[in-house]
């Protein structure tokens, strides 16, 4: 009888060989490049602990899913509750109660947001919820083609792919559906496409993952409205900035916008259960399952399942009892501002920006002399590898996770989970501060790390 906890313990530390042998060896390499290839064996909240008992703070958050920290007891306890009821799970032929009550929950929730969203689809990821949206569009406008952002990121399956703003990950894919990219903040291009009269959907994020882009305050009610004027649906994606991250339940609510079909993911289970879901306008549902012959033409096996029904009602509700919307809107305020003075004395920090929780801080060459030449070494060789040296230097002589945000950008980006207090955002801020004055001294101490850096790049 296999032990899980026995399991973990006898093969503790064998990740990342077994990871290089039998899953993907080109990431194990980036990890060890960039000093990521640590050994975790315990997450409380928002913090991580290593087999020698280090902790570490996580502002990446598992890519957005830990609103309410890892492990939280109130999810641990109704999914233990659950597996202990010996529940009737994916019956198929039948209605589970609990989706229906999820569903309930989420259109409340979600009417408060964006009026008329009053269908649910569940699902089991980001990706799959953009499919839906998208398939859900095309059936209901009888259109084909897409409009997206640049820089957009909807995730990586075929449907979802089509949609996407960067050629790093479009290209090597062969053909997709035909979409066109649409600059942020340009209403005109928008326009000149929706004419066409044959977009079934534009689909933005309210605020970019990639690069936390955000668009200037007219753009997105203006094209929302333009896309209603041309008969084109408007997909919100708010897999990432949604339920909260951004200090408001959806993020579109910063613009009062009011779109037609909204995939939402990530955090939903509390970072438990893969889940995603789908809310729309009834009569796109009506549309897409039209009648008994086509009531289950768009389904899947597993996206009602009671762990993922469960883990997401008491994750709703915990974000409501803890009040984890405002925090994140508090601590991304705090954030924020410290990033602003931060900005104001170290000379290679250009921009910082984001609401709530979802935050950047974007690089740029500097101006004295004595730092060009290492900026410029380094960006040589790859562009963005001065973010990924800051990521490495918080990492290596801190302990804080975080990620750069995109492919070749100099952009940092910061995902914490909502439940961080004045505590975790100034231990972040005085992290970042040592090592941007570190990466202000040529040379110094972490341009020694992007030697390093530039060593593993180009043994690559
Ligand atoms: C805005 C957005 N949409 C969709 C996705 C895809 O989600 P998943 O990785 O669960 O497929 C992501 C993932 O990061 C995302 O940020």
């Amino acid at each position: 009888m296999m032990e899980i906890a026995q399991l973990l313990a006898e093969h503790n530390g064998e990740n990342y060989d077994l990871h290089r042998k039998y899953i993907n060896p080109a990431f194990v390499r980036v990890l060890r490049i960039i000093g990521y290839d640590e050994v975790y064996t315990k997450g409380e909240g928002a913090y991580l602990y290593d087999q020698d008992g280090n902790k570490y703070l996580d502002f990446l958050g598992g890519y957005g899913v830990f609103h309410l920290g890892r492990n939280h007891p109130k999810i641990k306890r109704v999914l233990r509750e659950l597996l202990n009821l010996d529940r009737p799970n994916l019956i198929q032929m039948d209605c589970p109660l609990l989706a229906g009550l999820l569903a309930e929950r989420l259109t409340q929730m979600g009417k408060a947001s964006y009026p008329g969203l009053d269908a649910v689809f569940f699902t089991n990821s980001g990706a799959e919820s953009v499919e839906g949206a998208l398939k859900f569009a095309r059936a209901a406008t009888g259109r084909e083609r897409f409009l997206y952002l640049d820089h957009a990121f909807h995730g990586l399956t075929l449907g979802a792919l089509s949609v996407n703003g960067s050629e790093h990950f479009t290209s090597g894919f062969g053909e997709l559906l035909p979409a066109t990219p649409i600059p942020m903040n340009d209403l005109d291009v928008l326009e000149r496409e929706l004419k066409k009269g044959d977009v079934a959907a534009f689909i933005a994020e309210p605020i970019q993952g990639k690069g936390v882009y955000i668009p200037n305050d007219r753009f997105l009610p203006e094209a929302g409205r333009l896309c209603h004027e041309y008969g084109t649906l408007f997909i919100a994606d708010e897999v990432q900035a949604g339920l909260g991250r951004t200090g408001r339940f959806f993020c579109g609510e910063h613009w009062g916008i009011s779109p037609d079909i909204v995939p939402i993911s990530k955090a939903l289970s509390g970072g438990f259960v893969p889940v995603g879901a789908i809310l729309a306008r009834r009569e796109i549902h009506k549309k897409v399952f039209s009648g008994l012959e086509r009531a289950v033409v768009h389904s899947n096996t597993f996206g009602m399942n009671e762990l993922a029904m469960g883990a997401g009602l008491a994750m709703l509700e915990v974000l409501e009892e803890e009040d984890l919307v405002s925090n994140a809107a508090r601590m991304g305020e705090r954030f924020l501002a410290g990033l602003e003075r931060l900005k104001d004395r170290y000379e290679m920090v250009k921009d910082v920006r984001g609401k709530g929780l979802m935050v950047a801080i974007e690089f740029g060459p500097p101006k004295s002399l004595k730092l060009k030449g290492g900026w410029t070494a380094l960006e040589k060789v790859q562009e963005g590898l001065f973010a990924q040296m800051v990521v490495m230097g918080l990492m290596h002589d801190h302990r804080l996770l975080t990620q750069v945000s995109g492919h070749r950008v100099n952009i940092v980006k910061f995902l914490p989970p909502l439940v961080i207090g004045e505590k975790e955002v100034d231990y972040a801020l005085d992290a970042l501060d040592k090592v941007l004055a570190d990466a202000h001294r040529f040379p110094g101490g972490l341009w020694k790390v992007g030697k390093d850096l530039v060593k593993g790049a180009l043994l690559r």
